[in-house]
This record gives structure tokens, sequence and C-alpha cells, in this order.
């Protein structure tokens, strides 16, 4: 990755990262740093630091961390050179010139432009008489022109080749196709073939309009039904949404959440430009989290069988968790969205939108299902219907919702509030310590490294380890100290490894004159660029004086000599003669 080094400097100068991010989190004064909760994963105890000296954020509750690229990058879901280009933008900066030409890059523009030409193709295919069977499909599933062209929907024929051949005509290389997962490898290795044959298709589109991926329907009841695009450079399945796209335009803070590709475009055409799917799996955080930068409130909306029920129950907790209030949909038993909404024919707009008004909140239908199962006719049922009902109660956040629902259960059940809402009180208090409890305990399990993955050795040694972490946030908080540094300790001295490479890297950039953490990107995984904001986070507001620096590299020379003396018996006797000789 080349951008030139004053760029990017500037870049984050004029980015300043306390602004940036209070353009999407609210953020609170903690002594010199500022928090808020994190936006990358729900949480109650905010554990999401600013550190405006050095530009960093870091979260204690999930171990991510970085500048503001790194968070424009996450928060955005862009790749780097995107990013860079986001924060150059909006600091009104130019771009430098050919210098961001890496191949990752560059190749996922190209399955960009590949996805765009083959959604282009399949609708054109669609329209023309090749396409006739699939628009014959959709339009017997009561689509309209209109629909088809706002989705952008298409049709991929029955050939093994029409799409590669058309694409390829258009410049586009095999390799490209591949990497696109719109072609498919032969066996042999040498040839590629069209992935969709002979599907309907639908395009699935991100939030800047980029063609990300497809999914195809086979208009028989062959197997499998939708066939999706894998994994790619731009797509990751569990971390988008269909036509979220759509759906973000609406300036309704509520969105439908529906099971399937078809049950959204029905909900649309019946209205509803708010509605989104998952992509045939289950729900996940990421998406819960997606959904929350658009919404407050989501009506759950699946398929009325035991699956969709399932499927409601799961989505749930995880709703919740992202911070949304949730509504549940109840539809007419064996129906989906689309079947509902077709079967009341010309009322089905009205039909669908009388369903959603009438959709209770998850409370509600928790409650609906808890009362089936116990014996309300019983003084030993009611009761323990009720101790069920206190706890689904104490879930709820808001007090309000909390009051409300318990003075309807005290008015039915003819019970006193008072002791109604005690039971309730002592639920919440002990479920909220419970949750700051896990919270806090997770924060400090990961402080001492205990199943840590990416640093293994620090349990193990951690007393090299913690002076080896404190070394490498001081040299990068003082890089006029590399000098000093260097002449005191040797890389071999560091036990851990990961360390060392730190050590290596940090020191060997500070004396070529760049700054430290400019190119981590490049030079470092995401988890392994997490651990750097991690390791300056938690020294954060330890003192930096040479005196604790002596210290530090006291104790690692101090530890890298009690190793080897340890290790003397496994020496050969040029080790051990080494070794005398070396002075330790
Ligand atoms: P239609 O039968 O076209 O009305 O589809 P539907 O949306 O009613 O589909 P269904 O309820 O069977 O499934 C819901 C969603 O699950 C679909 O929209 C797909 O996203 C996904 N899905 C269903 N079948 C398959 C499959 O065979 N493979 C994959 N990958 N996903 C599937
Ligand atoms: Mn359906």
């Amino acid at each position: 990755m080349a951008f030139p080094e004053s760029f990017l400097q500037e870049l984050k100068l004029r980015n300043d990262i306390t602004e940036l991010v209070s353009s999407y989190i609210t953020l609170k004064r903690r002594g010199r740093n500022m928090v808020g909760l994190c936006p990358f994963h729900g949480e109650k105890t905010p554990s999401f630091n600013i550190y405006t000296e050095n530009g960093s954020f870091y979260c204690f509750g999930c171990g991510v961390g970085g500048d503001v690229i790194t968070f424009v990058m996450k928060m955005e879901n862009l790749d780097y050179v995107d990013a860079v280009k986001f924060l150059a933008q909006r600091a009104g900066m130019d771009m430098p010139e050919d210098s961001y030409d890496d191949s990752m890059s560059r190749l996922r523009t190209r399955i960009y432009e590949a996805n765009r030409e083959a959604a282009r193709y399949y609708y054109k295919i669609l329209n023309s008489p090749d396409g006739k069977s699939g628009l014959d499909y959709f339009h017997g599933r009561m689509l309209t022109d209109r629909t088809i062209r706002h989705f952008g929907l298409g049709f991929a024929d029955d050939d093994w080749s029409s799409l590669c051949d058309y694409l390829i005509g258009k410049g586009f290389s095999k390799n490209e196709l591949v990497a696109a997962n719109l072609a498919v490898r032969q066996r042999n290795g040498k040839g590629v073939y069209d992935r969709f044959r002979n599907r309907v298709m639908f395009p699935i589109i991100d939030l800047r309009g980029n063609v990300i991926a497809f999914g195809g329907r086979i208009m028989t009841d062959e197997k499998p039904k939708y066939l999706n695009t894998s994994d790619t450079p731009v797509f990751k399945k569990s971390d988008n949404l269909f036509s979220l796209n759509n759906a973000k335009n609406t300036g309704s803070r509520t969105l439908i959440l529906c099971e399937g590709y078809m049950d959204v475009i029905a909900v649309n055409q019946a209205g509803f430009q708010n509605a989104v799917a998952t992509l045939g799996t289950a729900l996940t955080k990421e998406q819960a989290m997606l959904i929350k930068r658009y919404a407050d409130e989501v009506v759950i909306c699946y398929d009325s069988d035991e699956a969709g029920q399932k499927a409601t129950a799961r989505a749930i907790p995880i709703l919740r968790s992202a911070g949304l209030l949730i509504r549940i949909l109840t539809l007419p038993s064996g129906k989906d969205p689309d079947e509902f909404i077709k079967s009341k024919g010309a009322d089905g707009p009205e039909a669908f939108r009388a369903l959603i008004e009438k959709s209770g909140n998850d409370v509600e239908y928790r409650l609906q299902k808890l009362r089936s199962n116990y014996n309300l006719n019983t003084p030993d049922g009611r009761v323990r219907f009720l101790e069920e009902a206190a706890k689904v109660i104490a879930a709820i956040y808001s007090p309000i919702e909390r009051e409300v629902y318990i003075s309807k259960l005290c008015k039915e059940f003819e019970i006193s509030k008072d002791s109604f809402q005690r039971q309730v009180n002592s639920i919440t208090r002990r479920k909220n310590r419970e949750d700051r409890r896990n919270e806090v305990r997770k924060i400090q399990n990961d402080l001492s490294g205990r199943g840590d993955r990416l640093d293994t050795e620090h349990v193990k040694k951690p007393r090299s380890s913690s002076a080896e972490e404190a070394l490498i946030a001081y040299l990068i908080k003082n890089p006029d100290s590399v000098g000093y540094i260097n002449e005191r300790l040797e890389p071999e001295r560091f036990q851990n490894e990961l360390m060392k490479r730190y050590y290596s890297y940090f020191s060997d950039r500070i004396s070529q004159g760049l700054d430290p953490l400019n190119n981590l990107t490049a030079d470092f995984s995401e988890d392994e660029r997490s651990r750097v904001y991690k390791i300056l986070s938690k020294h954060s507001t330890i003192a930096e004086t040479r005196s604790a620096l002596d210290e530090y590299i006291k104790t690692i020379n101090e530890e890298s000599r009690k190793l080897n003396k340890k290790d003397l018996s496994n020496m050969t006797a040029e080790e051990i003669q080494e070794y005398l000789n070396s002075g330790m």
C-alpha cells in the first residue's frame, strides 16, 4: 500500500477521531479520554475508549481497536483504500494520484464491475426472448414490471457459459469471474463455467449501490431452491441484508425483517419499502448491529410455520442486545408474507398494514406463549405463571414499558401492585448486577491474557510479556527514545514472539523517520492491529518516565537471562561457551 506518509499524516490530522466517532455514537468524557457504548458489539457499560492524544480507539469489550481509518473501515464496511477516500473527501483533501493500486483493492474494484455487468446482463436476458420462462415466473408470482425494474431482477439462462462468454468479451479475466463467484473453475482447472444457470436472479446491493452478490431461485421443485453467491472479497453473507439499500432511505426508524427475497419484494410492492431479509441464514449479531444503525424498532415478520417461529425466538435476544425494540407480526397459519399479501388480492396492502399495526411487541408475544404453558384456573398455575412473567418483564429496558405490563397483569390477576413490582425489581437488580459483572469479568479476562488466541505466550510468561508490552507502548508514544532503547535492548531478548515482531517493526519504522502507526493496515492482520491499540490503551494512563523505561528494559533483560539459565541443561557445549562469553 503506497500512500505517502505525509498524506496519511495530514488525513489523520484533519479527521479528528473524537469528532468522527461522535457522529456515530454518543461519547462521554472520562478522565483524559472519551468513552461510549461500542458500535461494534452490544453492551450496557461503555468500554469503547477514544484516545485523543494519539488518535486511536480501543474497545475492551470486543477487543477492536485502531485509528480513524480502521474505524471507518469497520463502521462503513469499507476496505482500506475506500476508507482513506472516505476520510479524504470528508476533510476536503485530494487523493494522491496512482498511489492506491494495491492488488487486493484492484481485485475488489474488478469484482464490483463484473457484478454490475452481470446484473445488467441478467436483467437484459430476462427481458429478451431467452428469458421468457423467467419473466413468466415473476409475472406468475404477481410481480409488476415496475417491481422487477426497481429490484433489478434478472434471469440466468440455461447455458453453461453465456455469462462467462459475455464478461470475458468485456475484458474480464477468468480469475476475476471466479473470485466474484460468478463462475466456477472446471475440474481440469483450465476452463470456467457459469455458476448460475436457469434461475431467476436477485441482485444484492450494498449501502453504496454496489452489486455485491446474487441470489438465484430455481423455477421448479429442484434443490437447492435458492443458490447464493459464496463469500467473496466484497461479500460476507453474515454481514449483509437484502434490500437494506432501499429500506434505509424511507426515513422510517422501523424495519420489517423477513425471511426471504420474495417476501421482501412482495412487502415492497404492497407499499412498504422498509423491509429487509437475511440471506438464507439465521440472523447474526453483525446484522443486528447493522439494523441498529438505521432503525430503532424491528417488526419480525417470519413465516408462521414452526421453523419461522423458532427463527423468531432466536432472533429476539440478538435484536434485543443490539438495543432494538421488537414487535412480532403474526401471520395466519401456513403463510409467509408474500403468500398472505397475494391471498388478499387488491386488499393485500391494507390487510398487511393492519397486521403491522396489530403486531404486539415481543413482551406480549412471550407472555402469550407463557400463558399457554400454565393452567391459569388453578392458584398454583397462576403463581407459577406470574413468577415467569416477572422474569419476562424484568428483561425490559424501559421503566415505563415495565410499568405498563406490571399494571396490566396486576389488574388481570387481581394482585397487589406492590408485591409484583418488588418481585420484578429484585430480578432486574440481580440481572443488571450479573450483566455488569459479566462485562467486567470479560474485560478482566481479556486483560489477563487468559484464553488469548493471538498472543498465547502472555499467560505463560506474564512478567516478561508485561514489560515487553509496556516498552512497546513507551516506544510508540516516545519515538525519540528509539536510540536509547535500541542501545540497551536487542530484539532477541524478547520472550514473546508477537512482541518481538512489534519491537523490530516499530524500531525500524521510527529509525527510518516514519510514523510508527501509519502503515499498520498493510503490515499486520486485523487482530494484530487491534492488539497494538490494546497495548496503547492499557498503558494510556501510566506515567511515562525514563525510570519506568529503565525498569522495563531491566526486566526484559533479566527475564531473558533467567530463561537462558533454565535452558542450560539442554545446551550444547558450544552454546554454553557462547553463553558464558556473552557475560550474562
Ligand atoms: P419462495 O418459495 O420463492 O416464496 O421463497 P421464500 O422466500 O418463501 O423461501 P423460504 O421460506 O423457503 O425460504 C426463506 C429464505 O431462505 C429464502 O428467501 C432464501 O434466502 C433462503 N433459502 C430457502 N431455500 C434455500 C436454499 O435451498 N438454499 C439457500 N442458500 N437458501 C435458501
Ligand atoms: Mn414464499
